[in-house]
């Protein structure tokens, strides 16, 4: 009787035992899934630090379903990419946390505010990228298409508007792309020979931010792959300073007028922050092309990115130093995604899909969507 009871005793002893070793290895997991993460923890932690792991929740959408959002050369599931693997990574930053990407929470805190890319089809992959976030990937016929009151509307003979905006009418969030590949101001010449020549002011933000600083609470600014002699000639593009010519001398380097642009741009934008104590201003470094991106195993090139040194884009890095307007660094994490670009051989599309035009371009520079640019805006969530 006594063995039966102190059996019984014992038995919920070691039950509560379990019960509570459950309870513990519980909270450790989902501590560990679903890390409770401070704004303090992010800020003073190096984001660009961390390493890709797999994570099976992955990825955040579906290319399939956010047709709504997406390009269709962005889309790699409708493209016809017959390999997936590279969707199911997310980066985790040394030292802290950032926190699981939740569409209904980030609507929220985004609740009356704008969000604007400005710069370069990278840029603008950003942007989708958001847009399918935000929705989850789905139909959303509720979201509204507000271009009009940016100007964005398309200019008379143009395929295409200057950029696009929308409006989550729940909570008055507003996201929009606009396209100045080069973050300079650019103004056509007159009475020029040959005709059709462009001012490209590298000390002038380009109108449209000037014009719309005041409605922005997030401006995500990035340019750089369309600084080369080529580029700037195919353009029709003249530099200019001081409202000058400027030919020659330090800005024949066409990295030299890139590098004076960030630093114009950065330091008018410095000046005009404390005049807008409600934005917040981030750089995105420059999105690393690959030389080659035929490889389909994800992370053959490493999955971590650790030590002291500073980011590989130096140029935007110095450039906001020590100023009021914040790094995203984006560089060094996407170089280790060779796999993920929109290119490779495999790269064919779908007799089903509507595509007219084939990828035949060997393009290691643009993103799958879903994919890395995804992974940049939860690096900057996690700072807004
Ligand atoms: C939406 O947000 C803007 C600020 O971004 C604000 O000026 C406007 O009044 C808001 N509209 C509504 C309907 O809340
Ligand atoms: C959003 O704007 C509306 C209208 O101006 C206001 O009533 C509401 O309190 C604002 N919400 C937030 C979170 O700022
Ligand atoms: C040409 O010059 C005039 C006078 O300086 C100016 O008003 C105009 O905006 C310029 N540009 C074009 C494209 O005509
Ligand atoms: C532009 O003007 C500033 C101030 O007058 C001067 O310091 C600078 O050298 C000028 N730059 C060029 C490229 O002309
Ligand atoms: C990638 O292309 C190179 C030739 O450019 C070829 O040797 C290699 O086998 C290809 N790799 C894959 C994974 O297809
Ligand atoms: C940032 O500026 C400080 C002070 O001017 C300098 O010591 C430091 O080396 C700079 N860092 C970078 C990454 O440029
Ligand atoms: C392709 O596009 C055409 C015209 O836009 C449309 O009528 C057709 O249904 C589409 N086909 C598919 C398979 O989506």
């Amino acid at each position: 009787m006594y063995g039966g009871k102190s059996y019984i005793l014992k038995g919920s002893v070691s039950l509560s035992l379990i019960i509570l070793i459950l309870l513990v290895t519980t909270l450790l997991v989902s501590a560990k899934n679903q890390p409770r993460i401070s704004l303090v923890e992010v800020k003073t932690c190096n984001l660009a630090k961390g390493e890709w792991v797999e994570d099976k929740k992955r990825p955040l959408y579906s290319g399939f379903e956010c047709k709504q959002w997406l390009s269709n050369i962005f889309s790699c599931r409708v493209m016809g990419r017959p390999d997936f693997s590279f969707e199911g990574y997310r980066w985790q930053p040394e030292g802290c946390n950032i926190p699981e990407f939740n569409r209904v929470n980030f609507l929220r805190r985004m609740q009356n505010k704008t969000i604007a890319f400005i710069g370069d089809s990278l840029g603008r992959e950003q942007f989708q990228s958001l847009m399918c976030m935000a929705t989850g990937g789905k139909e959303s016929p509720e979201v509204q298409n507000v271009g009009s009151e940016y100007g964005l509307v398309i200019p008379k003979g143009a395929p295409r508007p200057g950029g696009w905006a929308y409006r989550f009418p729940t909570t008055n969030t507003t996201v929009l792309s606009y396209w100045s590949a080069s973050l300079t101001d650019l103004v056509p010449m007159n009475n020029t020979d040959p005709p059709h020549l462009i001012a490209m002011h590298l000390d002038r933000p380009p109108a449209f931010i000037r014009n719309y600083l005041h409605r922005f609470h997030v401006l995500v600014l990035n340019t750089g792959h369309h600084w080369s002699r080529d580029k700037i000639e195919k353009n029709h593009w003249v530099m200019h300073v001081n409202g000058t010519r400027v030919e020659g001398g330090y800005f024949k380097n066409v990295e030299n007028a890139k590098k004076f642009t960030i630093h114009s741009l950065v330091k008018w934008l410095d000046a005009q922050l404390p005049l807008h104590p409600r934005l917040k201003a981030f750089f995105t470094t420059i999105s690393p092309r690959h030389e080659k991106c035929n490889n389909t195993i994800p992370l053959s090139r490493g999955s971590k990115i650790t030590g002291e040194g500073g980011s590989l884009d130096t140029i935007v890095e110095s450039a906001v130093n020590g100023t009021r307007v914040k790094i995203l660094d984006i560089t060094a994490l996407s170089k280790l995604r060779d796999e993920a670009h929109i290119a490779g051989c495999k790269l064919k599309p779908k007799k089903a899909s509507n595509v007219t035009s084939a990828p035949t371009f060997n393009d290691c520079l643009h993103w799958c969507l879903p994919g890395i640019p995804d992974t940049w805006n939860e690096l900057l969530i996690a700072q807004l």
